[in-house]
């Protein structure tokens, strides 16, 4: 008979690399485990299975990857230790990351983390590879959800990607969009709100694109109704895909009054031509058109973006469109990376013509521009009170508070009394590039 094992055996450690996605993923691979009785631990020394939950998007997220793979083979040999290596690399790389690998126990998918326990108990000696895809959505009861915050609640509505961005290693990880039952959204949403939630974080690769399977209602519609469910006070959500953000999509944000003023609209590029080699299906005009709609109807919107330099082909003149752009649009956030080769993607049979150097000079150009933006933003909010809701405590300085505004910015204070999980009111007094700093005002 085949040998089994109990997950009660189980003392777990997760590390999660990537974004917001994989932090939920994790908490839903936390939670699936937890059931059955496996414990969860924050220590990865005190823990007998280690799973990383791990990101493709750039090269350089796979190399920390291998870099943490190797400090886990070293321990392995001293420590009887399962090792589970979950998420898009994963995904992407299967079998032969199972066989470069051979320490690694089991190789798990995004699709396939409900199999997780049986996987794990009937895992004794022999390796395990679960990667296929599910072209249906896969849903985790909310309560199944181990989740890190008792704050800001992520809920997934959509996965997966259609749009195949000619650098963009998603749509191979994720696999197509495939979208969540409007129905389980607003269930979840109103038991997170029960349980005492005031702020959630819709995510999906292209949340723009929402579509409800049974119905058909929209991004928009499904703003509106979770603007309803009582008890939740702030909701935003990522990522929005500029070809697919509607005007009516502007208005349920201006019109939901829980709908925070605040978007993350990735760019990429200022540059039309470079955009149109990279897939995006939208120019710069486009664009800024957007964002100029945006401004008209909430003058004070937070806006944040993404930014790659480098891209191949890149001259000098399209990326000088993009710091333009920057200096024009003025973000209160940005995010940028230089362009990496992604297998499988149509941009990596392109020469990747921009030298290393030069991608290292445009980024560092972006960056302080925009640090510089950023600088005097903040500096402009000096003496206003702002609502703030209040998510921990400084681990480095006790009584030293962090929370976010309703544009998303950090804003730390000092307070004698603790304030996690209430909405506060701040007073700015002073700020960085990166954050505000401000007094309490009671
Ligand atoms: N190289 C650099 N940055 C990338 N991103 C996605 N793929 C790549 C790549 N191959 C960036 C994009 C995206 C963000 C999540 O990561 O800016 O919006
Ligand atoms: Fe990648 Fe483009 Fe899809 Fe975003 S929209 S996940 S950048 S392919």
């Amino acid at each position: 008979m085949k040998k089994t094992r109990d997950l009660e055996n189980y003392k777990f450690y997760i590390h999660t690399f990537g974004c917001q996605m994989n932090e939920n993923d994790s908490e839903r691979i936390a939670g699936i485990l937890t059931k059955e009785g496996a414990k969860i631990s924050a220590l990865l020394e005190e823990s007998n299975l280690i799973i990383l939950n791990t990101c493709a998007v750039r090269e350089k997220s796979e190399e920390k990857l291998y870099s943490f793979l190797g400090r886990l083979a070293s321990l392995k040999k001293t420590k009887n230790i399962t090792i589970g290596v979950a998420g898009c690399v994963a995904q992407l790389y299967g079998s032969e990351l199972s066989e470069q690998k051979p320490f690694v126990d089991f190789v798990i998918g995004p699709d396939n983390y409900q199999k997780l326990p049986q996987i794990i108990s009937d895992n004794i000696g022999e390796k395990i590879l679960s990667t296929s895809w599910s072209p249906e959505w896969q849903e985790t009861p909310s309560e199944l959800i181990f989740r890190e915050s008792q704050v800001s609640a992520y809920v997934t509505i959509m996965e997966g990607c259609n749009n195949f961005c000619s650098y963009c290693i998603v749509p191979f990880t994720r696999g197509r969009e495939k979208c969540r039952p409007i129905q389980n959204i607003i269930h979840e949403v109103k038991d997170l709100a029960d349980t005492g939630y005031l702020e959630i974080q819709l995510l999906g690769q292209n949340v723009n694109s929402y579509r409800d399977p049974q119905t058909g209602k929209d991004f928009s519609a499904l703003l509106r109704e979770l603007n309803r469910v009582d008890g939740i006070e702030w909701i935003r959500f990522i990522t929005s895909h500029p070809k697919n953000f509607s005007p009516e999509i502007g208005f349920a944000i201006k019109e939901s009054e829980k709908v925070c003023r605040q978007l993350h609209l990735p760019v990429q590029s200022g540059s039309s031509s470079v955009l149109k080699r990279m897939n995006r299906g939208y120019t710069r005009e486009d664009y800024l058109e957007k964002i100029e709609l945006l401004r008209d109807l909430m003058p004070d919107i937070n806006l944040s973006t993404d930014i790659i330099v480098g891209f191949p082909g890149e001259t000098d003149e399209e990326y000088k469109e993009t710091f333009i752009l920057l200096e024009k649009v003025r973000f209160t956030n940005i995010f940028s990376f230089r362009y990496s080769v992604r297998p499988k993607t149509a941009a990596s049979k392109k020469q990747d013509t921009v030298p290393l150097e030069e991608k290292r000079r445009r980024l560092i150009e972006v960056q302080s521009l925009q640090k510089k933006i950023q600088l005097e933003h903040n500096q402009s909010l000096i003496g206003s009170i702002m609502k703030v809701l209040c998510l921990g405590e400084s681990k480095k300085a006790p009584r030293i508070f962090s929370g976010r505004n309703e544009g998303y910015q950090v804003v730390n204070f000092k307070s004698k009394k603790d304030f996690i999980g209430k909405f506060v009111d701040v007073c700015i007094t002073s700020c960085g590039p990166y954050s505000l700093i401000g007094e309490i005002v009671l």
